[in-house]
């Protein structure tokens, strides 16, 4: 049935969808409904295209970055994500906003030479042939060196399995404004030759690493208790709640993957409103949490010698502003627009701190009134308009359920039916 459906025109597919799924008319009209991404050009992005698919793009608010104010595109399902970040960041503004900085954007490809007999004189001879070979490799991209990015530095590894030792060469790749996936693949492809002649081994493996150590941001913020109060709790004691908090997700890795999805939150939907790789950025974060054999919480929170709670956060961010299918997408490159973004250092300064406020507003909730309440607010609206509420009817019936503590559908369904 679906034999040759690459082929097939847009609207020969959905006829074939439909025989196939037993779609009605009014669910073709959904996948018929054309948003900000032409279908022309979703058609290219992806094989067997039918539709395209749409999340709620909306603006964190309150953000303060190294001085400058952000109004951030963040493109997320989660209906609490994008208030809690605005609430945090105004917390945060009060303090003195989010410091950030760079350590600047070197991507890595990784070869992976089987059969080397002598690793310490292989080592030698890469060394060695060093200029040689980051020249081949620049070789291979010319218009990357043009602009002023390139290949910079070549590392060489042992990596160990239960069979044997594996000599592992990296490449440092200045990829400027993109994230250079590509780039970086197709120069270690271009070097495995030289690479092989020079070890006398054989390049099985060679392709970009996603653990982009070279490329981190980092964001502090660092917050006074009289800010932290809340009806029912101290700022201190708020405070010490939080760095409790960071203490139990240093110590359980039940809690660090929540602790950790919770930052995530944020930095994804920032890089999805900006039409980033996210599976890149989330592979990224994880393994370097991990890097060290344990894995802990992205973040870290404590106390300065001012009683001032503190909270930092550093993770590999290889964003991009151009490449992939950033600038074929409206909303991708509107939303560098939006947030007055001029280059992927900034990109990343601004996601990394997006993630420390997410954090501390979920720390913030959980060690307080709890995640639920906040939660539920949102979770009663969504069922409310899942259930067919539509304008001010969507407040009036979220209303209604969170008073009742009935939060669902058929809940939903009855009060409508009553309102009307
Ligand atoms: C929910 O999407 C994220 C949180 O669970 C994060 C956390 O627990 O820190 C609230």
């Amino acid at each position: 049935m679906f034999e040759g459906y690459y082929k097939k025109s847009r609207s020969e597919r959905l006829q074939i969808l439909r025989d196939y799924a037993g779609l009605t008319d009014a669910e073709l009209a959904i996948l018929n409904h054309e948003g900000a991404l032409p279908f022309e050009t979703a058609n290219h992005m992806v094989e067997n295209m039918i539709s395209t698919f749409q999340v709620p793009l909306g603006l964190g608010l309150n953000m303060v970055v190294n001085g400058k104010k952000y109004a951030v595109p963040m493109a997320t399902e989660e209906p609490s994500v994008i208030a809690a970040m605005s609430s945090a960041s105004k917390l945060i503004a009060q303090s003195g906003g989010l410091k950030a900085t760079s350590s600047g954007r070197l991507m890595v490809g990784q070869m992976a030479v089987y059969g080397v007999l002598n690793f310490e004189r292989a080592k030698q001879t890469i060394i060695e042939h060093q200029t040689f070979l980051l020249d081949v490799a620049n070789a291979a991209y010319p218009s990357l060196l043009k602009r002023g990015g390139g290949a910079r530095e070549l590392i060489v590894r042992e990596v160990e399995t239960t069979e044997e030792k594996i000599f592992v060469v990296h490449l440092h790749v200045e990829t400027l404004e993109a994230m250079g996936a590509n780039m970086i693949n197709t120069m270690v492809e271009a070097l495995c030759p030289d690479i092989e002649r020079l070890t006398g081994g054989t390049a099985e493996m060679k392709i970009l690493s996603n653990l982009t150590d070279q490329a981190t941001a980092t964001a502090t913020c660092t917050i006074p208790t009289n800010l932290l109060f809340t009806k029912n709790r101290s700022g201190e004691e708020v405070r010490d709640r939080i760095v409790r908090a960071f203490a139990f997700s240093d110590a359980d890795i039940y809690r660090a993957a929540t602790h950790n999805k919770g930052i995530m939150n944020g930095i994804d939907a920032v890089l999805l409103a900006f039409g980033n790789d996210v599976r890149s950025i989330e592979a990224s974060a994880h393994a370097f949490t991990a890097r060290d054999g344990r894995y802990r919480p992205m973040s870290r929170w404590s106390v300065n010698a001012r009683g001032d709670l503190v909270g930092e956060l550093t993770l590999p961010m290889p964003v991009a502003t151009v490449g992939g299918s950033i600038a074929i997408s409206p909303l991708a490159t509107l939303a560098k627009k939006i947030a007055k973004v001029e280059n992927a250092e900034e990109l990343a300064m601004l996601a990394v701190s997006v993630g420390l406020a997410q954090n501390l507003a979920a720390l913030k909730a959980l060690v307080t009134e709890g995640i639920q309440r906040g939660h539920m607010t949102l979770q009663a609206k969504s069922t409310a308009i899942s259930a067919g509420a539509k304008g001010e009817e969507i407040e009036r019936v979220a209303e209604k359920m969170l008073e009742t503590g009935q939060i669902n559908l058929s809940e939903a369904k009855k009060i409508i039916e009553e309102e009307r």
